[in-house]
């Protein structure tokens, strides 16, 4: 099962995460005791797994999605108890954290133990660990018995996947098997939160919100990307910090222009961008929250929804969903704007102007 040339058949395995999905469960433990690779879900999006101790494994999660090496992977583990088994030491402000974020949408990156192979952690002495929450990710970490390396399921520099549809778009014929256990709920991925540097810094805003993390950190650093709020101010620190943290990523096919504004002026200058271009003859599609559509009504705009505009968790659930349907009707242009840094506006914010590229705009 580690031969990433050969093609594969992707099995699916529907899982209701409130039964005891033994069956599927064994299936999944005997690839990824033989090195294979599984998809499951995640309370934030789908991940790939394979066994975190096995390097060949790990490696093979590489060539599945056309990953670089320099992009380390997050370990995942049941419970706090098991951080032991993947990390050589544990700062002390670690149990804190956990106790209070875990299982849940966090991952710290702690020094890396010698069981962990440096493929997982891209050659580095750090790894990410997290304890997701999702009752399947628990059942099938808890049975497999091994710490599970997991990226997001999805192929290099897509848009995250939030159903077991979005990552055989993406990773069919690639991956031995997906536990399909429905659409995820949180919807972005985790924070990571750098444990090992002074005072801890944030390298990837998410799940857990700035604000949350500051009530246990107060001296908590936010990422580097929002000091300069604009991608054109040149490479980050945080991207230097963490390979994997590029500039352009979640990226639809389409070209995503994100305007970072929100209400009246956001909706100003998404009429007038659409206007534009659909003078040039384009096809044109915007990411709105509910109330909102009606402005572009009058335009032959595809428009996704994305939930009521002051409800965060839900916008963040259903943004990647709503990005591929967008993306999957050939669009030239896809339109949308930030919902501030605010809570899970900041997470909403990183992605969007990572998956915008160089086409995040002020207005
Ligand atoms: O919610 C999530 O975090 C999902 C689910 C499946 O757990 N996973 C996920 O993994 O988003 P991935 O690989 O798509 O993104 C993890 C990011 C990487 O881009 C990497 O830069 C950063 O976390 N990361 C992982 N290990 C790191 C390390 N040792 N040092 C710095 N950054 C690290
Ligand atoms: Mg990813």
């Amino acid at each position: 099962m580690t031969d990433t040339s050969a093609p594969r058949v992707t099995c699916v395995l529907h899982v209701n995460p409130d039964g005891t999905p033994a069956a599927a469960l064994a299936v999944a433990v005997e690839i990824l005791r033989n090195g294979g690779l599984v998809a499951f879900p995640t309370e934030t999006v789908y991940g790939l797994g394979a066994d975190a101790t096995n390097a060949s494994a790990a490696m093979s999660i590489f060539a599945a999605k056309e990953r670089p090496f320099n992009d380390p992977l997050i370990v995942h583990v049941p419970d706090f108890e098991h951080v032991f088994q993947v990390a050589a030491t544990v700062p002390s402000l670690a149990p804190a954290l956990a106790a209070h974020f875990w299982p849940g949408p966090l991952t710290l990156i702690l020094p890396r133990a010698a069981a962990i192979p440096p493929v997982v952690a891209a050659g580095g002495s750090t790894v990410g660990v997290r304890v997701p929450s999702h009752p399947i990710a628990q059942a099938l970490l808890r049975a497999a018995d091994v710490p599970i390396a997991a990226p997001s399921a999805n192929r290099f520099m897509h848009t995250s996947p939030t159903t077991a549809a979005h990552v055989l778009a993406d990773l069919d014929g690639r991956i031995d098997c997906v536990l399909d256990g429905g659409p995820t709920t949180v919807g972005v991925e985790s924070t990571v939160l750098d444990l090992t540097a002074d005072p801890p810094r944030v390298l990837r805003p998410g799940g857990v919100t700035l604000e949350e993390l500051r009530t246990l950190i107060p001296d908590v650093q936010g990422p580097a990307s929002t000091a300069s709020s604009r991608p054109d101010a040149g490479v980050d620190a945080a991207v230097e910090r963490a390979p994997g943290q590029m500039e352009r990523h979640y990226a639809p096919r389409a070209r995503l222009v994100v305007f970072d504004a929100q209400e009246a002026p956001a909706l100003a200058a998404i009429r007038t961008e659409a206007q534009a271009a659909l003078l040039r003859g384009e096809r044109v599609g915007a990411l709105l929250p509910d109330e909102e559509a009606a402005a572009l009504a009058a335009l032959p705009v595809a428009i996704a929804l994305l939930g009521p505009s002051d409800d965060l968790a839900e916008i963040s659930r259903q943004l990647y969903a709503a990005l591929r349907q967008l993306d999957a009707q050939q669009l030239d242009l896809i339109l949308t704007h930030t919902f501030g840094t605010q809570g899970m506006g900041l997470a909403l914010w990183d992605r969007l102007r990572r998956a915008a590229g160089g086409r995040f705009r002020a207005v």
